[in-house]
Parts: structure tokens; sequence; C-alpha cells
């Protein structure tokens, strides 16, 4: 007989420690003391492709080449900046968001400006371009950069100089760029949105972070590192992880950690079940369900040649159910069920029950009816 285990401890994160030990910030200059990462920003995974990036990570960490991070949202593209970063942290990581710098303010931003530069600059201010001197710039959703700062970003890059706002004079500012995006710059090229030497500039070494449902075996390592950055001792339940294997996650790892969140804020015990999963997933399984019963229903249609007619079921006239076209005797459903069920989870039999919508008790009775259990 298949163990059913209740529930599955998932194994521990595996993290590179020497990339995620390293330094978060450098700023502190000569100091010696220990840095600690932020929990947030470890990468955690054991798939072959995360294997890979980590070997990455720790290549690119050691040079100061420019990096360009592709990926749908929430594959990661942030914690792999930072990793890069900490790998030999020099200097401040600076994070220049290219969504949320619009209109007129955007060019000061980036490079800063002089007292009296615009109506409103009382003082003079220091840029994220110069904030980043001596340390990493990671320009987040690079492909939302206006072509005329991005022209301004290329000439920084190739002279490590540059003009605040309002000002005559170029200041200095030498960095390591590493940029992301979830869009396709190559077709931006091609469209003329996004400047084709700015692009091959940026495009080094890229790496491409795949997304969750392409690298489902990092699901159990996440969950447990999202669980232990909670706090508590949290358990998945093997059907609830089961949903959560299958489960397709358009939103990645973000999507993934806020599930775990919601799990958790709604269980006030240690084991996280089906009923904890949020609306997206309770969605996922219902449809899986329907599909299943679909499956299992429509299956083998028993075909009959005999009564076509409700007339020719009356008293007396009771035809077998191999006779009418359609129907399929009750106990016959129940068993095919039982036998999808138990194909479908690989003869695990916790899993087949919870499907089946019954007890485990009453699954082993019905399995011993049908002589399933000889
Ligand atoms: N491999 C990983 N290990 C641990 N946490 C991760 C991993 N990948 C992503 N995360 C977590 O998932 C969330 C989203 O990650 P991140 O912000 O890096 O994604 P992104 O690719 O930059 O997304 P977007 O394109 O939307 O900005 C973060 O909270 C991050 O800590
Ligand atoms: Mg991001």
């Amino acid at each position: 007989m298949s163990p059913t285990p209740e529930e599955i401890r998932v194994p521990g994160s595996l993290s590179d420690r020497r990339i995620n030990d390293a330094a978060e910030d450098s700023t502190g200059g000569g100091r010696q003391q220990p840095h600690t990462v932020d929990a947030r920003h470890i990468l955690v995974g054991q798939s072959p492709r995360t294997r890979q990036v980590l070997r990455l990570i720790e290549k690119l960490g050691k040079c100061r080449w420019p990096a360009l991070l592709l990926g749908e949202t929430g594959t990661g593209k942030e914690v792999v900046a930072r990793a890069i970063h900490n790998i030999g942290p020099v200097g401040p990581f600076v994070t220049v968001d290219c969504s949320s710098m619009v209109g007129p303010l955007m060019e000061s931003e980036l490079f800063g400006h002089v007292k009296g530069a615009f109506t409103g600059a009382a003082t003079t201010k220091i840029g994220l371009i110069e904030s980043a001197h001596g340390g990493t710039a990671f320009f987040d959703e690079i492909g939302e950069l206006p072509l005329d700062l991005q022209a301004k970003l290329l000439r920084v890059l190739q002279e490590k100089e540059f003009r605040p706002v309002g000002s005559l004079a170029t200041r200095k500012s030498d960095f390591r760029i590493i940029a992301a995006t979830n869009r396709d710059l190559h077709k931006e090229v091609d469209k003329g949105t996004f400047r084709r030497d700015l692009y091959f500039r940026l495009n080094v070494i890229n790496i491409r972070l795949s997304p969750l449902r392409e690298r489902r075996e990092d699901i159990p390592a996440l969950i447990h590192h999202f669980l232990t950055r909670v706090g508590g001792n949290y358990t998945v339940t093997a059907e609830a992880m089961e949903v959560l294997l299958g489960y397709d996650w358009p939103g990645n790892v973000r999507e993934l950690e806020n599930c775990v969140q919601h799990m958790v804020a709604i269980n006030s015990g240690p084991l996280l079940h089906l009923a904890d999963l949020p609306s997206n997933l309770q969605n996922f399984l219902n449809q899986k369900r329907s599909q299943y019963l679909m499956a299992t229903v429509g299956g083998t249609p028993v075909h009959g040649t005999g009564a076509q007619h409700p007339e020719d079921y009356q008293a007396g006239n009771t035809p077998s159910a191999q006779a009418a076209p359609g129907v399929i005797p009750l106990a016959e459903l129940e068993r095919r069920a039982i036998l999808n069920a138990l194909q479908y989870t690989k003869g695990d039999r916790a899993v087949a029950a919870h499907l089946l919508g019954i007890g485990r008790t009453t699954l082993y009775r019905k399995l011993k009816e049908y002589n399933f259990d000889e």
C-alpha cells in the first residue's frame, strides 16, 4: 500500500552562500564589519536553470561588465541584480526605476540640477547617476526610458561624464550598469523606440530568467524560504502542495510569495490547507476538478442498441443499462472515477480521496468493494 503522507516537508532553500552572504552595501568605506543581506534579496532555487543563473551571477559579480536582465514580471530580476552587486560589493547599489520617472523632472532625477536651474530648484541636487559613482546603478524597466535620456545615458556610459540640469560644467560618474526589462528590447530597437547603440552597450551579457512555470522544481524551496521569512512553523499539506506545483504562476515568484503570505494570514494552525489558498488558485483547482469530472463521466460512453425512448423503461419492461445509450450505472461511474483518480495521482490515495471529495476511510472501503485493493 502506498504511503499517504498528510504533509510534505519542503526541502531547505538552496542559496549560494557566497552569493547571498556577501555584503549588501559597502558605502561604509573601509569598515570590516560583517554585512547582512536583507532576506528579500536572497536568491533561492535549485532547478538546473537557477543553478546556471547562480553561476553566471558569481562570474559577473567579479567583474564590472554591464548586464542585461530579461524576464517576465516577478521572475527575480531585481534579486539577481542585487546578488551580482553583492558578490564583491563595491560602492552603493542605486536603483533607477525608469517606469516611475516621468515628465520634466526625470532628467533632474537622473543627472541632478544646480540651484535655480528651473522654477522650484531652490537648492542644488545630486542625481541618481552621481550617487551611483563607484558602485552599481540598476536601471529597472530600462525600456521605459525616453529616447532623449537614452542618448544622455549612453554618453555617461561611454565618457563617464554628464552635466546636471542647468549646469555648464561636466561631472564625473563611473559605475557598473545592470539593466532589466520585461519587454523585448530587440523589437523596440527595430521599432525605433530604443537606441540600437545603447542596446549593444547594455547587452554585453544577458541573463534570461525563466518563468516559474518552466522551473517548477524551485517552488518547494521558494515556499520554504517565504515561510521561514514570515516566521512560525508552517507546513503546506500534500494536497495544497500539489496545487501549488501544478499552477501556472503568471505573476511568477512574486505571485507565489503573495500566495504564501495569504495562506499564512488566513490560517491559524501550522498546517496550510487547500482551503487557505487564495482565490486565483481556488479557481484553478475548481477548473481542474471539473476537467477531471468531465473526463471521468465522458470517459467511455456505453453504447447501447436497445431502448431509445422513455416509454421503453416502463415497469415490467426494464431494459439493462447496456441497452441504454449514454447511460452509465452509478456503480460503474464510481468505479471509473476512483480508477481515474488513482491513475491521476499516481496511486496517492490521500490526494485521490481529496479529488473525489470523499474521506480517506471511505476511499479505502470502496477500494475493497471494487476489489482494487488486491
Ligand atoms: N529566486 C528567488 N528567490 C527568492 N525570492 C525571489 C526569487 N525571485 C523572485 N523573488 C521574490 O519575488 C519578488 C519579485 O522579484 P523581483 O522584484 O526581483 O522581480 P522582477 O523580475 O524584478 O519583477 P518586475 O519585472 O515586476 O519588476 C520579490 O519579492 C523577490 O524577493
Ligand atoms: Mg523589478
